[in-house]
């Protein structure tokens, strides 16, 4: 069969099954299973199919239709202009965690902890934008942490991350001058309203911290001023509604100048705040 013929079928399941997108899902399968870029993928169209890229093709479509993520099915996902391995015991990276990045590389830094690093995208993501920085990624799921150690090697920033298993803050020595961290923020009450995708393939504690989903930031408030170097910024990524609960978290902790940063879609996607200077200064430029 023609990959073109195939794609169709394979679109038409995926229709078939309730699948938003699709037509979209469905070539970034193929360009899966014939192991091709996916913007190549129109070039290959015409091919005839061998016998495994039909299997692995049909693989992916089954799997997909029990609504697995595609990042999950492909091992692979384009954050920040580089690719990290995805698997099911890490969080799919988030296009809006990119303005995290974007916000935590507009000033230098030179050490960096990221917390709840699941594949690393933050961590390496804002190494690669710092070339002279180090940093440390935690998380309290080694298989994670194995994906994330795997990712910053094949990115290529190997020498500057290192990763450790730390319930957020509690095996973490030394100070920062940047702590980030997108963790588990779903309320419980929230998690049946999540799609079947994410709610049944993605892991249940990069989703939730339970309860009303602020204990994370309770902790990471708690623990971020005694390791912030003075003038350090702490950058978190939030839910939509959480920006005032978590400004006054970290703002009760002695941090200052918090502010809120907008996704593209102009929901609250992050929060900023500082460790004062010594001397009461106000680190203001
Ligand atoms: C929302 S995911 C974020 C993953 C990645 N940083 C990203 O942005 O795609 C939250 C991560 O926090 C980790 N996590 C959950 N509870 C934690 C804890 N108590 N201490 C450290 N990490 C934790 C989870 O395992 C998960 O990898």
């Amino acid at each position: 069969m023609k990959a073109q013929a195939a794609l169709v079928h394979g679109t038409r399941r995926l229709v078939a099954a309730g699948i938003e997108g699709a037509a979209l899902d469905a070539r970034r399968l193929m360009a899966h299973a014939l192991n091709e870029a996916p913007d190549r993928l129109t070039l290959r169209l015409q091919d005839d199919l061998t016998e495994t890229e039909q299997a692995a093709f049909d693989r992916a479509i089954t799997a997909r239709e029990a609504r697995q993520p595609v990042a999950q099915i492909t091992g692979r996902r384009l954050f920040w202009g580089h690719e990290f391995r995805v698997t099911r015991d890490t969080l799919d990276p988030r296009p809006e965690t990119e303005i995290l990045v974007a916000a935590a590389i507009e000033e230098p830094f030179a050490k960096v902890l990221d917390l709840g690093t699941g594949t690393g995208c933050i961590l390496i993501s804002c190494l690669k934008g710092m070339p002279f920085a180090v940093g440390t990624g935690t998380d309290v799921s080694p298989a994670a942490l194995a994906v994330a150690q795997d990712n910053a090697t094949r990115l290529g920033v190997e020498k500057r991350a290192r990763f450790a298993a730390s319930d957020w803050f509690a095996a973490i020595n030394g100070v920062f001058d940047l702590i980030v961290s997108n963790p588990p923020y779903i309320a419980e009450d929230e998690m049946a309203g999540l799609s079947v995708d994410v709610r049944e393939w993605e892991p249940l504690g990069a989703l939730t911290p339970g309860g009303d989903g602020l204990d994370a930031y309770r902790a990471i408030a708690r623990g971020a001023a005694p390791r912030l170097m003075p003038g350090g910024r702490v950058l978190l990524e939030i839910g939509p509604t959480q920006a005032q609960q978590v400004s006054d978290l970290l703002a009760a902790q002695g941090l200052e100048r918090v502010e809120v940063r907008q996704d593209l879609d102009g929901r609250d996607r992050v929060v900023i705040a500082r460790k004062p200077l010594e001397g009461g200064g106000c680190g203001c430029a």
